[in-house]
């Protein structure tokens, strides 16, 4: 699906919007922000949904992968990024352990994301025994997206960071899941790391968006990780990531001629400091000048 035609209306994303989109193809655009500079960025931008995603993990809080951020951390990045957003739909993520043992964890858990973080919908990985934590999660009226294929929270049972679905069974299993999670009331679902002419099939069966990473052009919209989108992320990159940026290389090159000018002295300038009058620096001068006493009332 696309249409280079659409462009962001002005007013507040709301579900009905979301909906509104997907059936008349308008492109949704969704993008992880994890701290209130980004998420203001983004919304100013005109992104439909600003995502504080437990790729927070990996992204900011340097850990090798999503399984360790526990829902204080995501509680804190969330709220962070709600404060900058403001026409964008602003969502967060339930990280791993915070919804799989059972359907009142993850009512408990999403309910912190919106009293505490100011979420309007929270996000959980998977499906199987997930489809009644997504019941459970809907049914406190509380909109839920899910994601299938690659549920990075689960890697090791899927074999590893790897595209998901690409035999006729798993793709048929993936459909199923899809059809299953709608059935549960989920607004809308992310497809990771999917063959693309599956993405374009489910997206078809489904009523509800799919939001594409890795997953081809036709899904409803597309998510970017903001630290892959935007080349803060400089290394190893999956196939589905595009740099629109290179935000990294201009952050070292600024980081660099700091440092360049603090060793020369030529950082401050005259302009980037404050001054006193002649009188008053005079006057201050006589009064700590060697072998002056200094008062007791200064002290
Ligand atoms: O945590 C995350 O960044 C995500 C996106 C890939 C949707 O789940």
């Amino acid at each position: 699906m696309s249409n280079a035609e659409s462009v962001p209306s002005p007013e507040k994303v709301g579900l009905a919007e979301l909906a509104a989109m997907k059936r008349e193809s308008r492109p949704i655009v969704m993008v992880t922000a994890y701290d209130h500079p980004s998420a203001r960025l983004a919304d100013a931008a005109g992104v439909d949904i600003v995502f504080t995603g437990d790729s927070a993990a990996n992204n900011v809080l340097g850990y090798a992968d999503t399984t360790p951020i526990s829902m204080d951390e995501m509680v804190m990045l969330a709220r962070a990024a709600r404060r900058g957003t403001h026409r964008a739909f602003f969502m967060a993520d339930l990280p791993l352990g915070a919804f799989q043992v059972s359907d009142e964890d993850a009512v408990r858990n999403a309910l912190r994301l919106v009293k505490e973080a100011g979420a309007e919908a929270v996000k959980i990985e998977g499906a199987g025994p997930m489809v009644s934590r997504a019941r459970a999660i809907v049914g406190a009226g509380i909109p839920l997206m899910g994601h299938l294929g690659l549920t990075p929270q689960t890697a090791t049972m899927l074999g590893g960071y790897k595209a998901q679905g690409r035999t006729a069974a798993k793709a048929r299993q993936l459909y199923a899941d899809a059809l299953a999670l709608q059935a549960a009331g989920c607004f809308a679902i992310v497809l990771e790391a999917v063959p693309d002419r599956i993405a374009a099939r489910i997206t078809e069966a489904l009523r509800i968006p799919t939001i594409g990473i890795g997953a081809g052009p036709h899904c409803a919209g597309q998510v970017l990780v903001w630290h892959d989108l935007l080349g803060i992320n400089e290394g190893f990159a999956a196939k589905f990531v595009k740099r629109f940026a290179s935000v990294g290389e201009e952050t070292r090159r600024g980081l660099e001629a700091f440092a360049a000018e603090v060793r020369a002295g030529t950082y401050p300038g005259d302009e980037h400091s404050y001054h006193i009058t002649d009188a008053e620096y005079a006057l201050f001068e006589s009064e700590t000048a060697p072998g002056v006493l200094v008062a007791d009332d200064w002290l």
